[in-house]
């Protein structure tokens, strides 16, 4: 079994992690100062969001040189360090390629823009048609995919925000160029790569519709072959890869994870974080579906497994709100239903992704005025829905749940300022739980989230069942309670996670026996009525 199998990732949103010289700003050192809290917590390999130069309008998805870094994020000596120290105790870090787009700002796209026609073909300009874009397409951030440059008279393409061209994949030099930039890092000593949007690389061959762009690129026609040629080309199939794959479909993940596609080791999906979304709409408010929710899981589950397909699993990511103010409670069940979400995922058949602060439990922002947020989406969306005559609060209602920014508060380390984040002034804020809710306080009492983490995480390495078992959603007779058994050589491991603030009846084909493996709470394991967010495992 390959080793990506029984490993656990911890996502670092460098911004947010830790401020090693009072700028208010995380940075590589301060990653440095915390690599023995993440072998404590037992993780195999981290994922760091880019650390590149970049202006920072999607905050560091705008990558305006691949191969440097940051100076607001530290020199390449740091980010050297911490490639050895990460290593040294037993740790691989995965950089984070961005490379659907670039920045605006990148060298390649500036020579684009001055009308340099071997540049022009690394991204995507068409003419307009009588005046107007190419097409009504929808970027992701709220705005027309189609920026006009009136010195060319030509339309370039940005699926996220207008400082994100999109790169032309279809030349054979942009492959060459971005090839060279993995090399780049794997001669650095970098264990793996994740890959931001990956399925929206290879674009259409005609550009025509409407509405969102996405809807147009995802999966595309060549993107497959783009992939293993990326992945042969330099030699990273035996390293750890992970895609994010944005709306894409089941057969598609079967054909970018399974071993004999050569392409990746695993990847995201996000349907899962959409059974709130009311009418598909990510700024409509709606209770999650949890009928769905079931529904999704056993599909991906099961499907991947026959199929031979691998998930990166996962609840939170920087672009993601909290899950326990999501699926949990904040308020008197915060401790249990934020373990109970980890032990749905932990158990599950996939490579688990523990985002920061997860492992806390760690909540929504809870920002009051727009002045907070920080992110590009979340302050196109708050004008956009007061255009479409929602008023402030009504706008702000949705921002509270909604945002990404909701994800992207700083790492509570302590009770003091700032969580013990900076010494400075953090660049953006954080809600006011920190006096309970940080890793020092945790780290003392036996009976926390950030303790169970490191047990789901140990339990991984001990039970063979979990990483390598099959899996098999049961029914439970109750839609709010979502149940499934692994199965590996003989042995059965039974899971039952409730996603319901009130006890709930609970009515499976049969009640094992056996013993708990897991519980959230002493005497959680109940095979007929299961209580508030109760969460059990029984290995037979
Ligand atoms: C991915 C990133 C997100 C970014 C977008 C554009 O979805 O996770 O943060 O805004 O791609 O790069
Ligand atoms: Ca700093």
């Amino acid at each position: 079994m390959s080793n990506f199998q029984s490993s656990v990732v911890y996502q670092i949103y460098v911004k947010s992690f830790y401020d090693s010289n009072g700028d208010g700003i995380g940075d590589l050192n301060g990653i440095r100062e915390k690599l023995p809290y993440l072998r404590k917590l037992g993780v195999d390999d981290i994922w760091i969001t880019p650390f590149f130069p970049s202006p920072m309008h999607d905050n560091g998805y705008d990558v305006s040189d691949y191969t440097a870094v940051n100076p607001m994020f530290g020199t390449m000596e740091d980010c050297e360090a911490l490639i050895a120290e990460a290593d040294a105790l037993g740790m691989g870090l995965m950089f984070d390629m961005v490379f659907n787009h670039t920045s605006w700002d990148h060298a390649w796209f500036r020579k684009a823009l001055e009308g340099d026609p071997e540049y022009m073909d690394y991204y995507i300009f068409r003419d307009g048609v009588d005046g107007r874009a190419p097409t009504d397409w929808i970027a992701s951030f709220g705005d027309p995919a189609w920026e006009y440059v009136p010195s060319l008279n030509k339309w370039y393409l940005h699926l996220f925000d207008k400082s994100q061209p999109d790169l032309n994949w279809e030349n054979p030099k942009v492959r060459e160029e971005l090839k060279n930039v993995i090399r780049f890092w794997k001669a650095k000593g970098v264990r793996g790569f994740r890959f931001d949007v990956l399925n929206l690389i290879s674009k259409p061959e005609r550009f025509e519709g409407e509405g969102a762009g996405h809807r147009y690129c995802k999966d595309g026609r060549h993107v497959h072959e783009f992939i293993r040629e990326l992945v042969a080309d330099t030699g990273i199939e035996t390293m750890v890869t992970v895609g994010e794959m944005a709306s894409t479909t089941l057969d598609n993940c079967v054909r970018y994870t399974n071993p004999q596609s050569h392409e990746l080791s695993m990847c995201f999906n996000f349907h899962h974080l959409k059974v709130d979304y009311k009418d598909g709409d990510k700024w409509a408010l709606m209770e999650p579906d949890l009928v769905k929710l079931r529904d999704l899981f056993r599909e991906w589950q099961e499907e991947m497994a026959r199929q031979g397909g691998w998930s990166a699993v996962f609840w939170c990511n920087h672009d993601q709100p909290r899950i326990v103010s999501r699926f949990g409670d904040e308020g008197a069940y915060w401790k249990r239903s934020a373990k109970m979400l980890g032990t749905f995922v932990h158990l599950l058949r996939g490579t688990p992704y523990i985002y920061q602060g997860e492992e806390l439990g760690m909540t929504n922002a809870h920002f009051q005025s727009i002045e907070e947020y920080r992110d590009v989406e979340a302050i196109n969306y708050y004008h956009i829905l007061l255009d479409r005559g929602a008023t402030e609060e009504q706008a702000l209602a949705v921002l509270a749940q909604r945002a990404r920014d909701n994800g992207r508060t700083p790492m509570q380390w302590t009770a003091g300022d700032n969580a013990g984040f900076t010494t400075g002034t953090p660049w953006i804020g954080l809600p006011e739980n920190r006096a309970f809710l940080n890793a020092e306080a945790e780290e003392a009492d036996p009976d926390s989230i950030l303790h169970y983490y490191r047990n789901l995480v140990q339990l991984r390495k001990d039970h063979p069942i979990i990483a390598r078992g099959d899996i098999r959603f049961l029914d439970t007779g109750n839609g709010k309670i979502l149940a499934y058994e692994r199965t590996l050589e003989g042995r059965k491991l039974t899971v039952v996670c409730s996603f319901s603030g009130q006890p709930e009846a609970l009515r499976l084909e049969s009640s094992p026996a056996g013993e708990a493996l897991v519980e959230n709470f002493p005497g959680a394991v109940n095979w007929e009525t299961v209580e508030p967010y109760a969460a059990f495992a029984v290995l037979e």
